[in-house]
């Protein structure tokens, strides 16, 4: 089973699709304790046990529940990955199938599966399930369970980057009256997704209590206030703009990093006719064409268009959008055959593996660089055009009006506001601070240069909201984009694309003659 994946409610699909390998047991007429061997993973021990896949739910809620009385009992934060040796308890067939009819892993039913501390629970919903994603978000839990030892934390992990899967999740939940007591989303237009004034509370009042706002870089407080309220206490600045590199690949084929189009394009060629995939790609979240695109248009168009064209300066009629669509149709011509088979943690590996030289995507793809020990080979350029131009993506995370552990999730979102927390988060996520007083030379040396590189560059470049990660654009406009370059990726039909942007251009609110 896939290493890493916190409470992912996917993980459901994949043990629906596991092979009963253990001779069925008796099903257990009371409690029992078992110690796990080796290749033993829960759902196998599910169907061994009850003969339901699915029911490892049950063995975890039980775990955890004896967990809280007696920590003989192992606590298993992830399903994904029992250690030889860990003391389960699986309970009767009776409670089994009485937790079962009452669990619904599709909608984030995860606080079942824990025990309640002291102080109660605190859901942090949220979509960071890859390794570097959850290497950093597991240092922010580090940072508040020492803070708040009675409360049982528990992350809520719906896989799919930027969020595919987690927004619609988090909708039907606040709609529901179910939330999550504090969720991820972007700093920016996305806020809009949620009816804040409905469904969320406003944090000034703990920006201001924290002191944050003193430290806040500008361009990242702008962004925040919608309607007037700030929803989102920001944890981060990404760079969504970075040209990932194999030195060891580009080296090996005698080629140089290209700086432009014109460049790209010949690389490419090169790297192609010695049969080594130029930029590697992985498409299967669906965000990743979108992000690509947008790259490409900003690369082509300029940064200030770039921008014009989301305000209503520039029409979508503009040669220069002609001009990114015939790019962006040359750059799909240089990625791997197979985009459609993984996603962006995919696309970067190919660069990871030595199997591709350039992918391009936002600087969370230096948290698996990082986690996966690459740093002293995979460096960092800017795509063709993008040289000053530092496309902005924040994390943040909301409070909830409905949320059930109100108070824990107010310190919850205290905690992200501090500087040691956020140096420990982003230091692992390739993300720099949303503080300007992040000391960047205390990061590992092997990856220290990068964040203060991002850094300097934050300070000295253009700064473009990303419409890709909710920041450029309100919801519905950056769905349309996104739907729009994906067909186009298929259909490469320049004219078709271009009409689409018009139309999704007016329908956003922007006349476009
Ligand atoms: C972005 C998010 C990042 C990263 C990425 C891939 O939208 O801001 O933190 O997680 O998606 O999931």
């Amino acid at each position: 089973m896939k290493k890493f994946i916190a409470v992912s409610i996917l993980l459901v699909l994949l043990a629906v699709v596991l092979p009963a390998s253990l001779v069925g047991a008796a099903p257990p007429a009371q409690d029992e304790d078992y110690t796990v061997q080796a290749d033993d993973w829960l759902s196998k021990l599910a169907d061994k046990f009850y003969g339901d896949v699915n029911a490892y739910w049950a063995i975890m809620s039980a775990t955890n529940l004896a967990n809280a009385d007696d920590p003989s009992y192992t606590k298993i934060e992830n399903p994904d990955t029992i250690e030889v040796g860990s003391k389960l308890r699986i309970p009767s067939a009776e409670d089994a199938q009485a937790f079962m009819a009452d669990f619904d892993p599709t909608n984030a039913d995860v606080e079942k599966l824990f025990a309640s501390g002291a102080s109660g629970q605190l859901l942090v919903g949220n979509w960071w399930t890859s390794g570097g994603e959850f290497a950093g978000v597991n240092e922010v839990y580090e940072f508040y369970r020492q803070e708040y030892p009675d409360v049982e934390l528990i992350h809520a992990g719906i896989a799919g980057g930027a969020g595919v899967n987690f927004k619609g999740a988090n909708l039907n939940k606040l709609i529901a009256g179910d939330p999550f007591d504090t969720f991820q989303l972007h700093a920016g237009l996305e806020a809009e997704a949620y009816s804040p004034e409905t469904y969320l509370q406003p944090v000034d009042d703990i920006l201001a209590e924290t002191g944050v706002l003193d430290v806040m870089p500008e361009d990242l407080k702008n962004l925040l206030k919608v309607r007037g309220n700030t929803y989102t206490v920001p944890l981060n600045i990404h760079r969504g703009n970075v040209m990932w590199t194999n030195t060891r690949v580009l080296e090996q084929a005698g080629v140089e990093v290209p700086t432009n189009f014109e460049e790209f394009f010949a690389t490419c060629e090169a790297l192609q006719a010695q049969g080594i995939v130029p930029l590697g790609m992985g498409i299967a979240d669906g965000f990743e064409l979108g992000h690509t695109f947008e790259v490409a248009l900003s690369g082509t168009v300029g940064a200030e268009n770039a921008l014009g064209l989301f305000n209503g300066s520039v029409p979508w009629s503009d040669p220069g959008v002609t001009e990114a669509l015939e790019n962006f149709d040359r750059m799909l011509d240089c990625t791997n055959e197979d985009r459609a088979a993984s996603n962006w943690v995919g696309g970067i590996d190919l660069v990871i593996n030595d199997q591709a030289a350039f992918n391009i995507m936002g600087d969370w793809a230096y948290g698996e660089i990082i986690a996966k020990g690459a740093t002293d080979y995979v460096t960092w350029n800017s795509p063709p055009g993008n040289q000053d131009q530092f496309f902005l993506v924040s994390d943040g995370f909301a409070i909830t009006v409905d949320a059930p552990n109100l108070e824990n999730a107010r310190n919850f979102v205290k905690i992200i506001t501090r500087k040691d927390a956020q140096e420990a988060f982003n230091q692992n996520k390739g993300s720099i601070c949303a503080r300007t007083d992040c000391d960047y030379s205390t990061f590992p040396a092997d990856r220290s240069a990068y964040f203060q590189a991002a850094a300097d560059d934050f300070a000295s470049s253009r700064i473009i909201p990303m419409v890709a990660h909710g920041s450029g654009a309100i919801p519905s406009w950056q769905q349309q984009f996104g739907d729009i370059v994906t067909q186009f990726a298929s259909d490469r039909d320049i004219d078709a694309a271009q009409n689409a942007f018009i139309l999704a251009a007016e329908d956003a609110g922007y006349p476009q003659s």
